[in-house]
């Protein structure tokens, strides 16, 4: 239950080994900060949930966040209510996203660090701008579409399809005309993708390798990563000619002292083939124009988001051990409190 009289912070309480434990978090109250001149008072409604969180834990410098010491308050886009402004361009009910940290309220200068915009109301649950309508929903957009150019009737491999990113990309080739083959772990994460792939991969109890090879007699045209290991080196060995490989994350690797490299990517040369990385933030110019885009699709029903909702503010520290341990389908993110567009279960 959310106490309204302080701010409920979860704060690093000592460094993970392996999956989050509930021992690595420690949850603090504090007095609700005081807004000062220049800034806002923001009151936390939804909070991402994110492999990255874990590196930040471990004290790792990840996606431009500075490293958390013990005790910090950790890191955590999320979505919030401005209740109190002594910013000029903010007022009281507005809707921003950004670098909350897990909570419940944030006093904000809306600096460059902080990474805030704005959300436009689309009518649909400001949570969604955790999930298709953003972050996750423009790494998908700006990966797939900028960097994997894909072309009707290409033939576009997805890896991590069931989670967050992975289920916008399968949809957006679908958008795209393409034929998409969706890897995910277990049947019920097959299943649930199964309406938006022409084929899925279960690497649970499949031979990724193997099915490959006899999905594509002629080779793929984009493999969109988010997995890295093993499977980003069977895709290299599957290359259609003019292959691009987008690497968005490796998830796979995450937890190893010492990840994995293909050793075979040299099979990219005898196919004028590419292997591109992209960061999510280095498109940050041209977020608008993708939420845009994303929404649209949202709205005509094109793109279904597909989420995983954690429930309650105490719930933060399952909800991450969860993704590492494969439970989320879709986007994960937690509800902190209610909007009132979000009819969701
Ligand atoms: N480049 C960027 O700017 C950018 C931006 C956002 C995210 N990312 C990266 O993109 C990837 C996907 O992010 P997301 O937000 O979609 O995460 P997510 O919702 O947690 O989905 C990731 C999926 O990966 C699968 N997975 C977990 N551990 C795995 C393992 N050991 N081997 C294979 N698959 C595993 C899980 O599904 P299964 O149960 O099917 O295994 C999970 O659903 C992550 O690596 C993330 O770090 C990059």
């Amino acid at each position: 239950m959310i106490n309204d009289r302080v701010n409920q912070q979860w704060c690093v309480a000592r460094r993970p080994v392996e999956n989050v434990q509930p021992e690595d978090f420690e949850l603090r109250s504090d007095p609700i900060p005081r807004c000062g001149p220049g800034q806002v008072l923001l009151k936390t409604l939804y909070l991402n949930l994110a492999p990255v969180m874990r590196m930040y834990m471990s004290g790792q410098s990840a996606a431009g966040e500075k490293p958390l010491a013990i005790g910090d308050v950790i890191h955590g886009r999320g979505v919030a209510e401005v209740i109190e402004s002594k910013h000029s361009d903010y007022q009281v009910g507005d809707i921003v996203q950004g670098q909350i940290g897990w909570q419940t309220y944030k006093i904000s200068g809306m600096t460059d660090q902080e990474r805030m915009r704005k959300i436009p109301d689309r009518g649909v649950s400001f949570g969604l701008s955790l999930a298709s309508l953003g972050m996750t929903g423009f790494s998908a957009y700006f990966g797939f579409i900028e960097h994997g150019e894909p072309k009707p009737g290409d033939t576009v491999v997805v890896s991590g399809a069931a989670g967050g990113v992975g289920s916008i990309v399968i949809q957006l080739a679908k958008i795209k005309g393409c034929r998409v083959i969706g890897i995910a772990g277990g049947p019920q994460k097959c299943a649930a993708i199964s309406s938006w792939c022409d084929e899925t991969i279960d690497y649970q109890n499949e031979v990724v390798a193997d099915r490959l090879t006899e999905l594509l007699p002629n080779g793929l045209d984009i493999y969109f990563d988010n997995v890295g290991g093993e499977t980003l080196t069977a895709c290299l060995d599957n290359l259609a000619f003019g292959a691009r490989v987008v690497l968005c994350g490796s998830i796979s690797e995450y937890m190893k002292d010492e990840p994995y490299g293909p050793t075979n990517y040299t099979k990219l040369r005898r196919v004028n083939g590419s292997m591109r990385g992209f960061f999510v933030y280095n498109h940050e110019p041209d977020f608008d124009r993708a939420e845009a885009e994303l929404a649209g699709w949202v709205l005509s029903g094109e793109l279904t988001p597909l989420v995983d909702i954690v429930d309650g503010f105490e719930s933060l520290p399952q909800g991450l051990a969860g993704l590492y341990a494969h439970k989320n389908v879709g986007t994960a993110y937690c509800r902190v409190r209610r909007d009132p567009y979000d009819h969701m279960p």
